[in-house]
């Protein structure tokens, strides 16, 4: 391990070339946020501002992390979960003075106390991705809290949680809630997820999802995404939820919705995507076919009850990165991929860096956004904050832009027509 006090904790910053080029491949994929970045080099609209940032270490992540520095922002990173660190990418960003704090592989009690390094810079602005850094802010260093102006939040259970966080009054900063943009949730929840999914399962186990009975837990905007991909591949898809309307979707999507006591029964591959607890447990994985593997790509490893599994006795192996084999006492042998934990980022890279363009320029424009509202004098209340609708449309016109798509431009008559509620037909 490479430590530097105040400075970085990484896995071997050797490691740095490596993870230079991985972003320089990023980079190459990601022209909205380059092009945010050239823009703000020049006017510095973040300096003097301390961002401390709790988000999955990726290559993409890096392309966020430069453009903000590169604003004129202090910035110091952690990752946000145990298994989504690209150690050379972490390394690159440390060897180029980001306060990195980054390992892939780390425990319960390393995570917490690389989010704490982060706190050392005293930040005014703190950036998520599931909230654990806002949470640590709160509960652990109230002190902190009048120093910072906002923060923002990245994906959906984070946005949930400081939802009931807000409600209850116990929110005490503004923060901004990234993942309900459009131009993030649309695709990167969406395609992003989708595809990274499977690249993780692919990855964990070169299964063949042709032909497959692909169980997909929840059908919201992540698990839509992975339920569309796995048909595309021809896999037999179905879908399990608790929301009458999402099911509905489902079965008009073609897929067959039913109970998980159900499906358990008939999966050759699970995959959990609702953000709640026990989604599988134990009596699901009694009667899960011999070869079943499981996995999730929820944020937080709480949708399959490892415990429960764990519990029904039976012996443990690995069988390859990120693929572990439970021989039950009966004789069936049960797969789970990456430990429960998301196994799109565990096992694979996470989502593409075309994808993750348009969600990183959001948290980008997002935090220039509490900048400007701390400039103004106008502090914002303590509650959550939508996106602009305008923010989304540009960003939307800049990606499609970067594609060489073009778009038809409303003439002044059909605007008007629009807007005319004096006939009908
Ligand atoms: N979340 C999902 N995919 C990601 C990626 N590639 N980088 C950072 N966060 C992500």
């Amino acid at each position: 391990m490479d430590f530097k006090e105040g400075q970085y904790k990484v896995r071997d910053l050797a490691l740095a070339d490596e993870g230079r080029r991985l972003i320089d491949w990023a980079e190459s994929r990601m022209p909205v946020m380059m092009a945010l970045r050239a823009k703000y080099r020049e006017t510095q609209p973040l300096k003097g501002y301390r961002i401390a940032g709790c988000l999955h270490v990726t290559k993409e992540t890096a392309v966020l992390v430069r453009a903000l520095r590169d604003a004129g922002a202090e910035v110091a990173w952690s990752g946000c979960n145990p298994l989504s660190t690209h150690d050379a990418v972490a390394a690159a960003l440390a060897d180029e003075g980001i306060k990195m704090y980054a390992w892939h592989g780390l425990n319960t009690e390393e995570f917490y106390w690389c989010i704490e390094q982060t706190l050392g810079i005293n930040p005014n602005l703190t950036l998520d991705d599931g909230a654990d850094l806002i949470f640590t802010v709160h509960n652990k260093f109230p002190d902190l809290v009048p120093g910072v102006i906002g923060g923002t939040e990245e994906t959906t259970t984070g946005v949930h949680r400081l939802r009931a966080m807000a409600a209850d009054g116990a929110l005490r900063y503004p923060v901004i809630a990234v993942n309900d943009a459009e131009t993030k949730w649309d695709f990167d929840n969406v395609y992003g997820t989708g595809q990274s999914t499977l690249d993780g399962i692919i990855r964990a186990t070169s299964v063949m999802l042709a032909g497959k009975n692909f169980v997909v837990a929840g059908f919201g905007h992540c698990g839509k995404g992975v339920a569309l991909r796995a048909k595309g591949m021809g896999a037999n898809v179905i879908v399990t939820e608790v929301k009458p309307t999402a099911a509905l979707k489902a079965t008009l999507e073609g897929m067959r919705v039913m109970e998980m006591d159900e499906a358990a029964a008939q999966g050759d591959i699970f995959v959990t995507a609702t953000g709640i607890k026990d989604v599988i447990v134990k009596r699901h994985f009694e009667s899960m076919k011999d070869g079943a593997i499981v996995c999730n790509t929820g944020h937080y490893d709480c949708e399959i009850n490892l415990g429960d599994l764990e519990s029904l006795g039976g012996t443990k192996r690995t069988i390859r990165d990120n693929n572990e084999e439970y021989t039950m006492p009966d004789g069936r042998r049960l797969y789970v991929l990456a430990q429960g934990r998301l196994v799109n980022l565990a096992a694979a890279e996470g989502h593409p860096s075309e994808v993750m363009d348009m969600s990183f320029a959001n948290q980008y424009m997002s935090q220039l956004r509490l900048a400007e509202m701390h400039k103004s004098g106008t502090p914002w209340e303590n509650k959550v904050y939508d996106i602009p609708a305008e923010q989304d449309q540009e960003i939307a016109m800049v990606k499609l832009r970067t594609m060489g798509i073009g778009l038809d431009v409303l003439t002044p008559e059909q605007i008007e027509y629009m807007d005319d509620y004096s006939a009908g037909t």
